[in-house]
């Protein structure tokens, strides 16, 4: 992969990174690993758990109409057939007939002629092979009629033969089937949404571009439920009217249009998107990536055209994130309506309508727009967006917002003979912040370790610090210091982290600390 991206990092570099780091692995690489799987190191981990707070915290904890739950991974054969999944969730798989080499159908002919087949049934695939005389790009070997392939991975349950269970492809239907213990249990009214996190696996054909497409990886959905006639009906929807963003209808690429900035009030008055929920969560997610620090120029909301919708969605619309392989979907946004509950009365006999008090109907809400977002993309993104090689510094820096980075703090003494006092202040601090106490090599070099790595705050403990009982604090993203009080370190790193104040606001305040060139 050539193209680069404003950051001019490709998702190679950003893999050996990541590598180098601790942020991310590629798991069994002791026995020559094993493809579109990886493990997650030091960084890595905390990384990951932060970003996953993150949403915890904004769309469950934080709203009164969503709660959460916990599914199992390895579930009922029953699900996936009534889901859909067993008969439909496959993409289309080209062999060679000469080296046995295969190929994910959409992806060869996307890649050999240069065009989007996202979605692309098996005939279409077949003539497009045809036609362009589309060849085996390992052997030149030809390429035989393309199949269907399914991706989910099936286990056995149990020490009895054929008793086949599925690790679940997509962590929404554990919502579905729990659907009736959850309201009944959490006395949910409508509209509601409840939420999951958790592994979800998909044997992809041709896993790639490093942790974009996995065999193994995390989602974090929600599935929003309404009365069927109210998709219209949002009490939120005046909280995002004049949210602006990238917008790329269905029209727009028929007509081969560029993407067009746009305000939600617009999208919905113009009827591009259709229900006023569907634009609420699109505005919502967007806001949040961008208030965790993506710039909004590299984000789009994109619209599937007609054949890429997958079989359970009316409208679809993607969070697409500007990679360095070109836009892709960051977060799906189906409007499921009522296709999984219906499937799943069908399919147990059980009743899943639920009694909506202010109409005193009884319903089978639908699911007017399905957040659908995977942890690893959501990692990718906010690590393209952080990354900066500042050639002024000679080191990376990794502009991680606060709330994710990994590691909250640095802790350094001056030299080694300050460790004693240094590690006092390390313990005032370690149970609430994750720290870094660093005493190797010059301070310049464990700033820009701890620039690397995306620690945003750095507290150096000096001579004078034994003096005046105070440190400096280091702000990674202008290297300015300040001169700061033991006694009110705490208090001021909770703020900074939290970002209930910025550091330019506290320059104000505190005594800034000239820097000393081998500081630098
Ligand atoms: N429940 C709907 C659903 O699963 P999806 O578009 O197939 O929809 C949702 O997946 C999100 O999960 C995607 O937008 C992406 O972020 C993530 N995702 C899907 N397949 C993935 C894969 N193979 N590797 C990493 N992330 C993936």
């Amino acid at each position: 992969m050539t193209h680069t991206h404003q950051t001019s990092i490709t998702t190679e570099q950003l893999a050996i990174f990541c590598k180098q780091k601790g942020f991310v692995f590629q798991s069994s690489e002791l026995y020559g690993g094993l493809s579109g799987i990886f493990d997650y190191g030091p960084l890595g981990v905390n990384f990951k758990n932060n970003i996953k707070q993150q949403w915890w915290n904004t769309f469950v904890n934080n709203r009164p109409d969503i709660v959460g739950i916990d599914g199992a991974i390895v579930s009922h054969a029953k699900i996936w057939k009534a889901s859909g999944h067993v008969d439909n969730f496959e993409d289309i798989l080209l062999e060679c007939k000469k080296c046995k080499q295969r190929f994910r159908g959409d992806h060869l002919v996307e890649d050999v002629l240069k065009i989007t087949a996202d979605g692309l049934k098996k005939d279409a695939i077949n003539k497009l092979v045809q036609e362009n005389s589309i060849k085996c790009p390992n052997c030149k070997g030809e390429l035989a009629d393309a199949k269907q392939f399914n991706l989910m991975f099936a286990t056995n349950v149990g020490p009895v033969e054929g008793n086949t269970a599925y690790l679940r492809p997509e962590t929404a239907q554990l919502i579905f089937t729990n659907f009736k213990l959850v309201v009944e249990t959490a006395r949910l009214k409508l509209p509601f949404g409840i939420a999951q996190q958790g592994k979800a696996f998909r044997n992809e054909i041709s896993p790639r571009d490093f942790i974009f497409r996995c065999r193994e990886f995390e989602q974090m959905e929600m599935e929003y439920f309404i009365h069927p006639l109210k998709a219209n009906d949002c009490s939120f929807i005046a909280d995002v009217m004049d949210y602006s963003l990238k917008v790329y209808s269905e029209e727009m690429q028929h007509k081969k249009n560029k993407e067009k900035e746009m305000t939600i009030k617009d999208t919905l008055k113009q009827n591009i998107i259709k229900t006023q929920w569907h634009g609420y969560w699109l505005a919502q997610f967007h806001q949040w990536f961008v208030g965790l620090g993506v710039n909004p120029e590299h984000l789009r909301i994109r619209q599937h055209v007609k054949d890429e919708k997958s079989h359970y969605a009316l409208d679809t619309w993607d969070l697409e994130y500007h990679f360095p392989m070109g836009w892709k979907e960051l977060q799906g946004f189906a409007n499921r309506t009522d296709f999984d509950l219906h499937q799943h009365m069908k399919h147990s006999g059980k009743d899943l309508s639920i009694f909506d008090e202010e109409t005193k109907q009884k319903v089978i809400p639908h699911v007017v727009a399905e957040p659908a977002l995977g942890v690893e993309r959501a990692m990718l993104v906010f690590l393209f967006d952080a990354y900066h090689d500042d050639k002024k510094r000679g080191n990376i820096l990794l502009k991680l917002h606060p709330k994710l980075a990994p590691i909250k703090v640095g802790v350094f003494p001056l030299v080694n003979k300050l460790e004693e006092q240094t590690k006092e202040v390390y313990q005032l601090l370690k149970d609430d912040f994750v720290c870094q106490y660093d005493r190797s090599g010059s301070v310049g070099r464990r700033y820009a370790r701890a620039d690397e790595i995306g620690i945003p705050y750095c507290i150096t403990f000096d001579f004078d610090s034994l003096e005046d009982k105070s440190v400096t604090v280091r702000d990674r993203d202008t290297t300015s210091q300040i001169r700061v009080k033991i006694d009110e370190l705490y208090s001021i790193l909770s703020r900074l982290v939290s970002c209930k104040v910025t550091f330019k606001e506290l320059e104000k305040h505190y005594k800034k600390v000239v820097v000393k060139v081998n500081e630098k």
